[in-house]
């Protein structure tokens, strides 16, 4: 269950277990959180086993009841098999089924594949074989995990566009959709290719093709260990994990440049001179990570004069866009499985683009088919809601971006030195940002009866003020919306009423007037009403008299302000939630990798 429980913020509308022991398989299943299983196995305990499955459930085809949760068994009862992803000719191997007498009793699209692998097993005594013959007849996307009351000490995965690891114990071995699942035995994994199937022993390891034929595997040691998997002290992975910024940060950076300001990109497998015909950018993401994108741009435009767009990768591909060789494509994602952002990832790669990805796991699939991954290196991200993912995102975006200048020539070398010397100050403003968050924390108490809350923000304060709105979204499920500054004067601005409280991320000032803009933004607002939660950099005294609320930001330069002004706002979020009540790592309807399109 230790294992299950790490693996739950992937899903959580139901779990359920399989275990194979004495000739025999016994499962139990439960709707809801894993809590409702641990309730189900105090009243019915399993007998011990050596072999068995588990699964935490994001439902796609079936309501979340106990009937659709996994495992999912053929009508005997001796084959078990959990499954992530959509089987998407389900229905014509369901009627298919159906029609040679099988009884299906969920909606699902996994039972399917428990009754053919039922009627393989008839046909081959071998497990290995019987699941790749069942394989090779499914479309879509599917990790499949089997066992069967008939093979004791063997368990069967296979994986077809989405995510499944393996672990290499001593005397026993593992399966998992990420190696949270088994990182309390191991921290050495073996990463499995497209359209592989993997049979485990207590002793061995086998994997092949859908057809038999050995494949070529790649072994890794994870970098963490059970305790960066765990809550550490804090009520939530959340609070943890905002805590944990200002070392993500410092992580993201480490190694990455010399003394001297030299940037080293050891992940970087395009050539300088492939970089050097790079002229143009496009930024592929979704949710958080397309904010990251959002704020990338900003500084890849002004540091590189490469042109720069950022698009959400579910709506990429199907607008045809124009690509080629001299396209990069940089595709950012946290979990390295968000399924939008792999299919973008694989049209833009057969239109000719070279892909390189900005990620923070380790083996999973979007680095494996990019041209080139940097990683963020900060630590499993368990709260659903994205936040160190986020911030280390900006800063391997901020490296590229000046790597890119540094082989194309657009800063002088001590240009990029200074620069990065400003970001390697960013974690002790994060530090500083986390230390002040008792003020943001009460004024969360304060506005938790609010219904609806609007962010504004200008230039890289924008993404900044979409993010804030995203976490309000997803933690306190109440109207929360992002808007530029500026635009607000175009329509948003009628949604101002008294006492509705606006957050607006005050640029730093300089020569493009974009603070004193924002200041007019907030005395528009405030002038119909608005509560004004003004965050502005140290010393910025225009903004008093017109902030109800002030939050100092340390002083950064305008790029780099996303890294501390974010923070409040995550820490808002989370005490918002907080107070309503709500489960602030595993917020409804949501889960943390988004596996299927
Ligand atoms: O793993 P990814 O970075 O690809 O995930 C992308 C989004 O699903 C993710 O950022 C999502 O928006 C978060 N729940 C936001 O907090």
């Amino acid at each position: 269950m230790g294992g299950l429980r790490r693996l739950e913020y992937r899903g959580y509308d139901s779990g359920g277990v399989a275990l194979v022991g004495d000739g025999t398989l016994i499962s139990a299943k439960k709707a809801g959180k894993l809590l409702n299983l641990d309730a189900e196995l105090a009243e019915r305990p399993l007998p011990v086993a050596h072999t068995g499955i588990g699964h935490t459930r994001w439902a796609t085809h079936g309501a979340p009841n106990d009937v659709n949760a996994h495992p999912h068994l053929d009508e005997t009862g001796r084959i078990a098999v959990v499954h992530n992803g959509i089987i998407e000719n389900f229905a014509v191997l369901r009627a298919e089924l159906e029609a040679t007498g099988h009884e299906l009793v969920s909606e699902t699209d996994t039972e399917t594949v428990a009754h053919l692998l039922h009627d393989e097993l008839e046909r081959t005594a071998d497990l290995s074989d019987a699941v790749r013959a069942v394989c090779r007849r499914l479309e879509g996307a599917f990790t499949l995990v089997i066992c069967d009351a008939d093979h004791p000490d063997v368990v069967v995965g296979a994986r077809r566009n989405s995510p499944l690891v393996v672990g290499r114990g001593d005397g026993e071995n593992f399966l998992g959709s990420d190696v949270a699942a088994f990182i309390e035995f191991t921290r050495d994994a073996v990463e499995l290719g497209q359209d592989q199937v993997v049979t485990i022993t207590p002793d061995d390891i086998v994997v092949t093709d859908f057809f038999g034929a050995p494949a070529a595997t790649k072994e890794y040691h994870v970098d963490w260990d059970v305790s960066a998997a765990e809550k550490g002290g804090y009520d939530w992975f959340m609070l943890k994990e905002i805590a944990e910024q200002p070392q993500a940060v410092a992580d993201t950076l480490l190694g990455r440049h010399s003394q001297g300001g030299q940037l080293q990109l050891d992940e970087m497998r395009l050539s300088d001179g492939e970089l050097r015909d790079v002229d143009r950018i496009v930024i592929i993401a979704c949710g958080t990570a397309s904010y990251a994108g959002l704020v990338a741009k900003y500084a890849i435009e002004h540091w590189t004069r490469i042109p720069c767009e950022v698009e959400l990768a579910s709506e990429f591909r199907y607008r045809d866009p124009i690509l080629d060789k001299s396209t990069l494509v940089v595709a950012i994602s946290q979990s390295g499985e968000t399924m939008d952002t792999l299919m973008a990832i694989r049209y833009a790669r057969q239109q000719k683009a070279r892909v390189l990805s900005i990620c923070n796991t380790n083996g999973s699939t979007i680095p494996r088919e990019s041209d080139a991954v940097i990683y963020t290196h900060a630590g499993p991200e368990i709260a659903v809601a994205s936040t160190k993912g986020f911030l280390s995102q900006i800063v391997a975006c901020y490296l590229l971006a000046l790597y890119l200048a540094q082989v194309k020539g657009t800063k002088y070398g001590d240009e990029i030195a200074s620069i990065i010397a400003e970001i390697d100050k960013t974690p002790a403003g994060i530090q500083r940002m986390l230390d002040e968050g008792d003020q943001v924390r009460k004024l969360a108490t304060e506005l938790a009866g609010s219904r609806s809350i609007l962010f504004l923000g200008r230039h890289v304060g924008f993404p900044v003020a979409l993010e804030g709105a995203l976490k309000l979204k997803e933690l306190a499920y109440i109207h929360a919306e992002g808007f530029a500054a500026g635009e607000l004067k175009h329509g948003p601005i009628a949604l101002v009423e008294r006492g509705l409280p606006v957050f607006v991320v005050v640029p730093p000032k300089g020569r493009d007037q974009l603070q004193e803009k924002t200041v007019s933004s907030i005395q528009e607002i405030r002038a119909r009403g608005a509560l004004t939660i003004v965050l502005a950099e140290d010393g910025d005294e225009d903004v008093v008299p017109y902030a109800d609320h002030l939050i100092r930001l340390p002083k950064v330069p305008t790029i780099l302000q996303p890294l501390v002004a974010t923070v409040p706002l995550q820490i808002f979020a989370a005490e918002f939630a907080n107070q309503l009540g709500n489960d602030v790592d595993q917020p409804r309807n949501l889960a943390k990798s988004v596996t299927v399109e």
